[in-house]
């Protein structure tokens, strides 16, 4: 072999030591790529674990406010924030949604208040409030009504925005809601308030811990979400369903579930070049933490590399229930 000079390309010469493949690098987390996903509880000094998510908790939102300036100093800056609604304030309008004082708009202002830096990203969908647990209004078929639901899309958008929400989230996938949110908040005056669309959001299995969380899984019983999320075949629709948020105004985009789908992240940046986020949603947390749990992967290197490659996929950030132990992971690197 090695008399005829073969082979002529070593690509394991790279990999030599540390600092070379340091040097020859292509793609790095940064604790400034993720959105750390909470839920929020009524009331005050009030915890509840999730059983399908060891180690995330609800907080009422005095508790939010004090870990999030530990977050914060972590080098934590952009939180989503979703209320858990009691029954009683469910309704088939879902009216909640838009309430003023309601438990979404409290705990935005209340945490710009507190810490004005830290970005708050707003959940946009009725499935917090409607007794059906749908993400919209239904006709009584059960079908998820689109133009309606639009309708009260927007008013719970603005509110946010009125509480100081710097990022909208809508996350229905209604048709037109974009452009109708971003039409309704410019003409309240809220034109720096940006939306950030759940685009390419999929009917997936994957979501089951999080409706536990918010409470919405008992309400949807055996329904889905499948007239409106999109079908986990699908690729080419999900890039038309991302030009038309961008052509409607979205400022960023996302791709949900994450890891199941990271080929749509990366058809999405090179289609599009915007501002692309992926969500590794409650199902992906539940399933790693379990087997990190059993003993059976290593935590914190499955953590940090099952963040990498969503950057590699092309992702600008990630909305993750690990982001504050990656970021403890990252500042300690
Ligand atoms: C609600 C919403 C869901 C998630 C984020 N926003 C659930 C759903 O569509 O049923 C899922 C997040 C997760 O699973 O972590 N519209």
């Amino acid at each position: 072999m090695s008399s005829n000079n073969f082979p002529v390309r070593r690509m394991r010469r790279l990999r030599y030591n540390e600092s070379l493949r340091s040097l020859v690098t292509e793609h790095q987390l940064h604790v400034s790529d993720l959105i750390y996903p909470v839920f929020v509880l009524p009331g005050k000094k009030q915890r509840e674990s999730v059983s399908s998510m060891p180690g995330v908790e609800r907080l009422s939102v005095d508790e939010l406010i004090a870990e999030a300036s530990e977050w914060y100093a972590l080098g934590i800056r952009a939180l989503a924030i979703f209320p858990v609604t009691p029954a009683e304030k469910k309704s088939l309008c879902a009216s909640e949604a838009f309430n003023p004082q309601g438990l979404a708009q409290h705990a935005i202002s209340e945490l710009k208040n507190a810490l004005p830096e830290m970005l708050v990203i707003s959940d946009v969908a009725l499935d917090p409030f409607t007794s059906h647990g749908q993400d919209g209004l239904v006709d009584d078929s059960g079908y998820v009504l689109n133009d309606e639901t639009v309708e009260v899309l927007i008013k719970q958008a603005v509110s946010h925005a009125k509480a100081g929400a710097d990022i909208v989230a809508p996350s229905d996938m209604m048709d037109g809601r974009i452009g109708a949110i971003r039409e309704a908040l410019d003409s309240e005056g809220f034109v720096n308030t940006c939306i950030m669309a759940y685009s390419a959001k999929y009917a997936s299995s994957y979501y089951g811990p999080f409706r536990d969380a918010v409470g919405s899984a008992a309400n949807i019983k055996g329904g889905n979400k499948k007239s409106y999320q999109m079908n986990p075949a699908n690729s080419d629709e999900a890039i038309q369903e991302i030009r038309l948020d961008i052509d409607e105004g979205a400022d960023m985009v996302m791709v949900k579930p994450g890891m199941p789908y990271l080929d749509i992240v990366r058809r999405c940046k090179d289609e599009f070049r915007v501002p692309t986020f992926a969500y590794q949603v409650s199902g992906e947390y539940a399933m790693h933490t379990a087997a990190f749990d059993q003993g059976w992967l290593d935590r914190e290197a499955v953590i940090l590399e099952s963040l990498l490659a969503f950057k590699r996929a092309g992702a600008d950030g990630i909305l993750t229930y690990f982001a504050v132990q990656a970021a403890k992971l990252l500042s300690q690197k």
